[in-house]
């Protein structure tokens, strides 16, 4: 899995099929992250296939929204989210988010992305958004172990202890909202971004002659962890690939790991069901 991939949240179909486009052809992107609930995964397709990229050289990640949970309805949802993107298997299906007080309906739609798996239509199965209480509970009751968990990540929110619990279990751990994000957290309020002006960070900038945005992007590198910035405007596309130029030193990442604030701009797991299903 390439550590450094594109987010198009918030996108829309018809942007989302240019700057796709754009990442591949342009700036040397070779991983797309997008889910059912964005609804441009039509505009990833096209984009990937009006690139001059091989498909077999790109790694495309979707995710099962909240509404698709159980057997039938993600059997369904993985071939609607093949069909818009034009594919025959993705790289990496991930369920989206665990459902607060469905359990059993968790463990059914885990069971189902094996399932998927095992038919070939996705060569890697993973979760978002989950907290160790919800990796337990799938390993309680199946034997495969999630290869990804995708959270919210970023200086301010550096999941540390999600991290070691990870590690330990061999779960890759994938950033969103890297940057700090948008502005309209995931299932969160409103919010002003408070990475991309940061001053302790636009030091650090200022000393490697590079944006913030490229030295937050290389602390997730240099983490560990992988990273899926987002932006519709080419130029800030480019400049987010534009980070294997140069290296942060240890004075630096100490400095950025400092920032810790347990800062969540997004809901939290446990406290929000949104689009979950009734019963
Ligand atoms: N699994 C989940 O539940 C979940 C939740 C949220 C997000 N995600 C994924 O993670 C991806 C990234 O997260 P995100 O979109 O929330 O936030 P993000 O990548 O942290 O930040 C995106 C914001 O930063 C701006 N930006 C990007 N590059 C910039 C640069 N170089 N300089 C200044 N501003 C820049 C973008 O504006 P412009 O677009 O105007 O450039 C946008 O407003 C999403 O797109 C999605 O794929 C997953």
């Amino acid at each position: 899995m390439p550590q450094l991939g594109l987010g198009v949240w918030q996108a829309d179909d018809e942007e989302t099929e240019e700057i796709v486009r754009f990442a591949l052809d342009d700036a040397g992107y070779r991983s797309i992250d997008t889910a059912t609930d964005y609804g441009n995964e039509a505009g990833v397709g096209r984009g990937l296939a009006a690139s001059g990229v091989d498909r077999d050289d790109v790694f495309i990640t979707t995710k099962l929204w909240n509404a698709e949970h159980g057997r039938v309805n993600t059997l369904a949802a993985v071939d609607t989210s093949l069909s818009l993107l034009g594919l025959d298997h993705l790289d990496l299906y991930l369920i989206h988010w665990p459902l607060v007080g469905h359990e059993e309906r968790l463990v059914e739609t885990w069971a189902t992305m094996i399932e998927i798996q095992g038919a070939g239509k996705a060569r890697s199965i993973g979760v978002s958004n989950f907290e160790p209480h919800h990796l337990d509970l799938l390993a309680a009751h199946t034997d495969v172990v999630p290869a990804v968990n995708q959270v919210e990540l970023h200086p301010l929110l550096q999941q540390r202890e999600l991290r070691s619990y990870c590690a330990e279990r061999g779960i890759t751990v994938e950033a969103w909202s890297p940057l700090g994000g948008s502005g309209r957290g995931w299932g969160g309020e409103p919010h002003t971004n408070q990475l991309l002006g940061n001053p302790t960070l636009a030091v650090i900038a200022e000393k490697h002659g590079k944006s913030i945005a490229q030295v937050i992007i290389r602390w997730h590198l240099q983490s560990g962890i992988v990273v899926i910035p987002k932006s519709s405007r080419t130029a800030r596309v480019a400049q987010n690939a534009e980070v294997f130029d140069f290296a942060l030193d240890d004075e630096d990442m100490a400095v950025i790991n400092g920032l810790d604030a347990g800062r969540r701009f997004g809901a939290h797991p446990d406290e929000l069901n949104f689009g979950a299903p009734a019963s």
